[in-house]
């Protein structure tokens, strides 16, 4: 495992075989997310979509008690409006990258996932939670709404009535609720959370990086235009990927019953 650390950054990088872990580093403020961290995720972001030897991202936040509990309330707290819509398009650029990174992404959420926090989660392909997170939209109870994509991301996620719950209310959910609602897709015991992440995000790694690539686009495509363009679009990519090493290996493998191999080509 190499590890290394991001220059004056409050972003940590480290190295599982394929799978980069990208961790907020901010314990001591609950991985708040300020200017500054949210420019060093994006720089995170950017360069594991540009290293070939990354083929699945993990992003957790450090510390024992927050994945990320927000947006960060110090830092807002003396914007002026221009400022304010500054910082939302700042937050919104670097999630926008991670909703269209051509890898997957997956929130593991070992702890408070509040306003920006749940917000960042949600821009992540898929969401593992330990049992004692608690996820919300509390904006509300600042004199504020999400700003970094919480109102639209959370409605194609849970639908309306959770997200006129959540962000009219305020109040936090647990991991069981926000399971059932659809917002994560696991629940696991905290003790087993790193494993059993690090297990899925493996399991993607080995998996055929183009295929991969080609469902995401899709569903990013599908989930923004009506089912005409986006069954032609699926059909295009489908047809894609028949140019591929990949999938003649896939459907090989599975014809001589044996495990394939992908090699991203
Ligand atoms: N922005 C800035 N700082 C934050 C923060 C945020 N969103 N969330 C927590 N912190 C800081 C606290 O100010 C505190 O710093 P300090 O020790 O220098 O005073 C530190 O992180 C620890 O937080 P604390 O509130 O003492 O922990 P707690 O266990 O009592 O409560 C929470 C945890 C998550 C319930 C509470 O921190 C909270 O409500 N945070 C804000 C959540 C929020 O509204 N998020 C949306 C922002 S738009």
């Amino acid at each position: 495992m190499s590890e290394a650390t991001l220059p004056d950054t409050p972003v940590n990088i480290a190295d599982h075989g394929a799978v980069r872990l990208i961790t907020v580093n901010r314990p001591d403020k609950l991985n708040a997310l300020n200017a500054a961290t949210l420019d060093a995720l994006d720089a995170a972001f950017a360069a594991a979509a540009d290293d070939a030897g990354v083929r699945a991202v993990v992003l957790t936040g450090a510390g024992s008690k927050a994945f990320v509990a927000g947006a960060d309330i110090a830092e807002m707290n003396t914007l002026s409006p221009v400022q304010g819509r500054d910082f939302s398009l700042r937050g919104q650029r670097m999630m926008r990258r991670v909703e269209k990174l051509s890898k997957p992404v997956i929130a593991m959420v070992n702890g408070f996932a509040l306003g920006g926090g749940l917000e960042l989660a949600m821009c992540c392909h898929l969401r593992i939670a330990a049992d004692t997170a608690k996820l919300g939209q509390p904006e509300i109870n600042l004199g504020l709404i999400p700003g970094f994509g919480g109102t639209q991301r959370l409605l194609r996620l849970a639908g309306r009535a959770a997200t006129l719950e959540l962000c009219l209310l305020g109040a936090p959910i647990d991991a069981r609720r926000a399971h059932e609602l659809g917002i994560v897709n696991r629940v696991v015991a905290t003790a087993e959370l790193q494993a059993e992440t690090l297990k899925l995000a493996a399991q993607l790694a080995d998996s055929a990086p183009l295929a991969l690539r080609g469902a995401l686009d899709c569903i990013n495509v599908g989930g923004e235009c009506g089912i005409e363009e986006g069954l032609e679009y699926e059909a295009a990519q489908f047809g894609l990927m028949f140019a591929t090493e990949d999938m003649r290996e896939g459907t090989g493998a599975f014809l001589e019953r044996r495990k394939p191999t992908f090699k991203g080509a």
